[in-house]
């Protein structure tokens, strides 16, 4: 925890560095103008988007919105814990950090003293798993080897009202109470843990936080578990971080589990580099906290509805916190399994292997979405790419976020930049069309253009598809179009002379409209909108013959061109 530095060195040392020279040796910055620039460290990038405020002493990404002050920096680019990068900062400045002792805070000094007890804690319960033959039969009849439980530091806690607190009787009793290891009984402390397997719970750095217990008897509960402490954030820790940091110099993926047991079965068969959360749902912190020291993380769920449940909502999380260096998968398990039953079954090997072949988190976005919004029209298909997009705007800009829309744009047979007008046809048929709104109605975009871009005329090549398309200000489109073809290089400004002054309101609005991509992505936007329009009112036209075939018959023309747009739609499907 940050607490153990007081703020005021640390106001101090950041007075003392400079974020340029901090960022500068990491990355190539080049100076423009008062700030310095970069391509952004976080995102992967063409053109710089990354600035350094020398006289703000802060960072800025305009592309992703990483930022921050050189410490974040630090935790960021190096992946440092707060405590190393504030270490590493100083170092570079010439600066001691104070150490803790040296704080007379009355909160150190305490927390201080409760690391002092959960460690004379772990001590004892370690010591009474040697005594205890019933102990240590179970944890050899779960698979375990003495080597395993001595690298996890497992214990027991023995069937006695107080024989941890016989031991600790010496310790400040307030201590003893804020430690969460006993309960107090109107003055008189009882062990929490009796009879127990004892997990020991540790920080980052290794100290002792907190426990887990687990009968081997008929007792409830199956786990019992330290209260929340000052010094045990039950929702921020990660059971088994420090032991895979221990046992791999860098941790090139992490597993996430749900379980101690699981933790500790798999380093046992070799996988040394699993972590659980601790009873709670997986949150945003563990996953922030997971990536300081892995660029891989594979969730593992249970194979069955819970497990759904729980990956996504571990999508959701993860999803603004991609970067493109960082790879994320999902792994279901067999319905009967957990992974410590499952590695004991298949071993090392084998579960790697299920591991690689795992999902991707694109694949489970997509599977996921195509569960939900299975396409069969075209409105399925505007609906998908509407739930798609609204997601994929958590995720940062970058290659991942492009592939995911080329992802998507594929898999509904459309360009990437037709997405948007798709939306916006499912929208068009709940909302009435205003322009002011970033999404317009394709005909409402091609009217805008036409206006600023006269000369677009010569990319409409057939009006006849819209003939029965009605939308809102129908006429004027038709007006126009025919107007612009006779007179292609005619100004916006001209027209307003040529055409009826009710038309002037219109075209004034739609003319003054601001496009918000580049000069070269006109064409293709223009090209889009009538794509968008044509499909718009094929779907009406489809509606329309179908309808009619209901109610009367149709023409051989008319069947003919039903099935021409049946079979289109078909096709669009695939
Ligand atoms: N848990 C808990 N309290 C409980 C039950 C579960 O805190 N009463 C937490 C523990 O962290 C446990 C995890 O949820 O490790 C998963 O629970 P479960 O699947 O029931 O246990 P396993 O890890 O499979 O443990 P075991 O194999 O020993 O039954
Ligand atoms: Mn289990």
């Amino acid at each position: 925890m940050s607490s153990a530095i007081p703020q005021s060195f640390i106001q101090d040392l950041l007075n003392r560095v400079d974020i340029v020279d901090i960022i500068q040796v990491r990355v190539n910055l080049k100076k423009r103008g008062a700030n310095y620039t970069a391509c952004c460290p976080f995102h992967n990038e063409k053109t710089p988007s990354f600035t350094v405020s020398q006289e703000k002493q802060f960072y800025y990404c305009f592309g992703c919105g990483a930022h921050g002050n050189a410490l974040s920096f630090l935790m960021n680019f190096d992946r440092m814990e707060f405590v190393e990068a504030v270490e590493s900062l100083a170092a570079s400045a010439g600066l001691e950090v104070p150490c803790e002792e040296k704080i007379s805070s009355e909160k150190t000094a305490s927390t201080n003293a409760l690391y002092t007890i959960t460690e004379k804690a772990a001590q004892f319960y370690e010591q009474q798993l040697k005594k205890s033959s019933a102990a240590i039969e179970y944890l050899k009849k779960r698979g375990l080897s003495g080597q395993i439980a001595k690298y996890f530091r497992l214990g027991f806690s023995v069937n006695e009202w107080d024989a941890l607190y016989k031991t600790l009787s010496s310790q400040n009793k307030e201590v003893l109470k804020d430690s969460g290891l006993f309960i107090d009984n109107n003055g008189r402390f009882y062990d929490r843990f009796r009879n127990r397997v004892m997990f020991p719970i540790r920080d980052i750095r290794g100290r002792v936080i907190a426990f887990g217990g687990r009968t081997f008897t008929d007792e409830q509960p199956k786990y019992l578990n330290s209260p929340e402490t000052p010094i045990f954030h039950k929702s921020f820790e990660l059971y088994g971080l420090y032991e895979a940091k221990q046992k791999n110099k860098t941790l090139v993926r992490a597993l996430m589990v749900e379980g101690y047991m699981d933790v500790i079965s798999l380093a046992e068969q070799g996988i040394t580099y699993a972590a659980a959360t601790l009873g709670t749902a997986i949150n945003i912190k563990h996953v922030q906290k997971l990536l300081r020291y892995t660029h891989e993380i594979i969730f593992c769920f249970d194979g069955d509805q819970a497990g759904q449940n729980a990956a996504k909502k571990a999508l959701e999380i993860t999803l603004p916190l991609i970067r493109d260096d960082i790879k994320i998968r999902f792994m279901f398990l067999p319905e009967e399994d957990d992974p410590d039953s499952l590695i004991q079954k298949i071993g090392k090997q084998a579960f790697e292997k299920l591991m690689d072949e795992s999902q991707t988190i694109s694949d489970f976005f997509f599977d996921q979405l195509k569960k939900e919004i299975p396409i069969r029209s075209l409105d399925d298909k505007a609906r998908f790419a509407e739930r798609a997009l609204k997601q994929l705007e958590k995720v940062p800009q970058g290659i991942f976020k492009n592939l995911m829309e080329q992802q998507l744009a594929n898999l509904l047979s459309v360009e990437p930049e037709q997405l948007k007008r798709l939306v916006f046809s499912a929208e068009t048929k709940k909302h009435p069309v205003n322009i002011s709104l970033q999404r317009m109605h394709p005909a409402d975009l091609i009217m805008a253009l036409l206006l600023n871009r006269p000369a677009l005329i010569e990319l409409i090549q057939d009006t006849q598809s819209w003939q029965f398309f009605k939308f809102e200000h129908k006429d004027f489109f038709d007006l126009l179009i025919m107007t612009l073809k006779q007179h292609p290089h005619i100004k916006a400004g001209d027209l307003l002379t040529k055409m009826d002054p009710q038309y002037h309101p219109l075209i004034a609005k739609l003319a003054a409209w601001e496009f918000s991509f580049p000069e070269s992505g006109i064409e293709a936007e223009f090209l889009g909108a009538i794509e968008c329009l044509n499909q718009l009112s094929q779907e009406k036209l489809r509606q329309y013959l179908i309808q009619k075939a209901k109610k009367t018959s149709l023409n051989e023309s008319e069947k003919q061109k039903l099935t021409s747009l049946l079979k289109n739609k078909f096709s669009e499907v695939e």
